[in-house]
């Protein structure tokens, strides 16, 4: 069975862009491979270092991963604090990192293009992603289009570090999601934690009606005419439900056909996300209620994790002379 690792940072609340972009996938790729899934706690200490924040987010991520679906008895599901060993791998792959490499990381170039100072872990935050997934040995990783610059820097270390010191490594793939569509938020950009445009799937109904009423569309008169795929409605409708459903297709040939107002639009859209994520809004909520439950989950998928990376790092070590 071929091995699958990703991760997420622990940054603010889950919104629909991550589930259709990355979680989803997840969650399909559990029933036919080994699934490692890791909360990045120390990826987010790179921009977020506010502790309680920081707490609550890796607790909230834990238990929204679970409600999406993802089922822990086929899931290894850690946070990267305990899998410490991690670090350790990411220091030997620094010292066969030449400064281009990360010189070259868009998070790094983006902080310098902007003006900003960036801090050391920036720097690495590259050389630490390559061992979260040398670690595990990971064949797959499924990420959005961002992160694959990220997979390739993996993959080049992994090769030097072979090359130098005989096979450690395996090389691992990246795997974009189905059709690989970036999901705008209520403002029409790409919905991001980062740009107050996110759609919360587990919001209560009211704000949540509230907020997707918030969605920018245009100012076409109710009865003329709308191409569904210019509006964000529609296209995130599409999205959840899948091109082919009979609803997406319903809404599609209503925008063509003229007379529905982007309110009934979005009324559509409401209750579709009820619909779809009413059985992961039950499970959350019960996972909230027990944190015990959820602490286990996380114990018990970092001792897995640990397993299979304490022996990936003892063969690092041998290879380097340690
Ligand atoms: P954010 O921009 O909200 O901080 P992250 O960078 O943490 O999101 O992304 C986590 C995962 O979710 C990545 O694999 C990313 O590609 C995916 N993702 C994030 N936003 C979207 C979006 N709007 N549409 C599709 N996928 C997305
Ligand atoms: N950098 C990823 C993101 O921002 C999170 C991440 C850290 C990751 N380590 C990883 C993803 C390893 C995949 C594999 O979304």
């Amino acid at each position: 069975m071929k091995r699958v690792l990703s991760g997420v940072r622990p940054t603010g609340q889950l919104h629909l862009g991550n589930y259709c972009g990355a979680i989803r996938q997840f969650v399909d790729l559990q029933h036919s491979h080994e699934l490692f899934i890791f909360i990045a706690s120390y990826h987010a200490l790179t921009t977020h270092s506010d502790p309680e924040a920081l707490r609550a987010s890796i607790r909230q991520v834990a238990i929204d991963y679970i409600a999406f679906g993802l089922d822990p008895a086929k899931v290894a599901l850690y946070r990267q604090q305990d899998l410490p060993q991690v670090t350790e791998l990411a220091w030997l792959l620094a010292c066969q990192c030449p400064m281009y490499l990360s010189d070259k990381g868009v998070t790094y170039k983006d902080f310098q293009a902007k003006g900003l100072t960036a801090n050391v872990g920036i720097y690495n935050y590259p050389i630490l992603q390559a061992a979260d997934i040398l670690i595990t040995d990971a064949d797959l990783v499924p990420v959005g289009k961002d992160q694959v610059q990220n997979v390739e820097i993996c993959r080049d270390l992994a090769g030097r570090f072979n090359h130098h010191y005989g096979q450690v490594f395996k090389l691992p793939e990246y795997r974009l999601a189905d059709g690989a569509q970036v999901l705008p938020g209520i403002d029409g950009q790409k919905m991001s934690k980062s740009y107050d445009n996110i759609i919360d799937p587990f919001m209560d109904e009211k704000p949540l009606r509230k907020r997707l009423n918030k969605i920018k569309t245009d100012s076409t008169p109710m009865e003329d005419t709308k191409d569904p795929d210019a509006c964000p409605v529609y296209q995130i409708f599409r999205a959840i439900a899948g091109v082919e459903d009979e609803r997406t297709v319903q809404l599609a040939t209503d925008y063509r056909a003229g007379g529905l107002g982007y309110g009934d639009a979005k009324k559509r859209l409401f209750e579709l996300i009820l619909d779809h994520f009413g059985p992961a809004r039950a499970r959350r909520a019960e996972l909230m209620a027990d944190p015990e439950q959820v602490e286990a989950i996380l114990r018990d998928g970092a001792e897995r994790a640990r397993e299979v990376g304490t022996a990936t790092v003892n063969r690092a070590r041998a290879a380097c002379g340690l």
